[in-house]
């Protein structure tokens, strides 16, 4: 089985990166109103370091968790001043009850769901704070992502995958509850625009290491993955050829239950 670092090599993560950079601004200035600086932050799944960034400049001291040796080494250019380590989000051998904060831009959602959110309310101190993002079934993302897989493999289970039903109210409220409580889920939306199906289709063959990876391993329907993502740009395309569009995502906040022992 392919490993997350497997995956998230596929290909240069920076345009993808750039994209999300808005959201990781907004967790940090989020967060700033929950938790005071100075306070600790653990940062999971932190990619290119853009949230780590952000949080750095909150006056957080932050420990950044990153998995993918080829993404780590850019975050870690990006934000030198963060602890960065290579480990994951569900066992990140960082001490019991040691952090203010956990948070995530799109990264503690490729946890697994059930020993995630175990670890980051073992991690974070009685009240600590976790605020993640994850995506939701709303726009141009979750209609694509449909239309690959229907590429791929027309017969699949229509079974929201774990790490996509982060975005669903009910199943991030079973999967917190155990060890959080006050947890509110907001559903905002990204711009996701495109000057031309061009662009959208160099971002997802270069520069989406998950769309790359799902391309080298669909075999013989790697073109029809293709053709069903052009065709969905161009779907999406106004008269000039211009895609304007958003996608959809949850903004996850918790609070770690003070009367748990667990
Ligand atoms: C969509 S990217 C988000 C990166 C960054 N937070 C951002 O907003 O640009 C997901 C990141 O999570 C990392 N990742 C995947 N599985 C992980 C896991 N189990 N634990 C921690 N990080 C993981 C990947 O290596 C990748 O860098």
């Amino acid at each position: 089985m392919a490993s997350p670092s497997d995956i998230w090599s596929a290909c240069d993560y920076a345009p993808t990166a750039a994209r999300l950079q808005p959201v990781s601004a907004l967790v940090a200035t989020q967060l700033a109103q929950f938790v005071e600086s100075p306070a600790t932050v653990a940062d999971i799944g932190s990619g290119h370091g853009e949230g780590v960034a952000a949080l750095l400049a909150q006056g957080y001291t932050v420990t950044a968790i990153e998995p993918t040796g080829r993404i780590r080494e850019s975050g870690q250019k990006h934000a030198p001043e963060a602890t960065w380590i290579d480990t994951f989000g569900e066992a990140t051998g960082l001490e019991t009850a040691s952090g203010d904060a956990v948070t995530s831009t799109f990264g503690t959602m490729f946890c697994d769901p059930t020993k995630g959110p175990a670890e980051w309310a073992r991690i974070l101190r009685p009240g600590g704070m976790l605020m993640m993002t994850a995506w939701n079934q709303e726009g141009f993302l979750a209609t694509m992502t449909d239309a690959m897989n229907d590429a791929i493999a027309p017969d699949r289970s229509t079974q929201t995958p774990p790490h996509m039903a982060w975005g669903v109210d009910d199943v991030a409220h079973e999967r917190l509850s155990p060890w959080f409580d006050h947890i509110s889920i907001e559903h905002l939306d990204l711009d996701w625009s495109f000057e031309s199906v061009e662009e959208g289709m160099q971002l997802y063959r270069g520069g989406s290491p998950t769309h790359a990876w799902m391309a080298d391993h669909a075999g013989t329907r790697r073109e029809a993955l293709w053709t069903a993502l052009r065709d969905h740009l161009e779907a999406h395309a106004d008269d000039s050829g211009r895609i304007h569009s958003t996608t959809g995502y949850a903004l996850v906040t918790a609070q770690r239950r003070r009367d748990t022992g667990r």
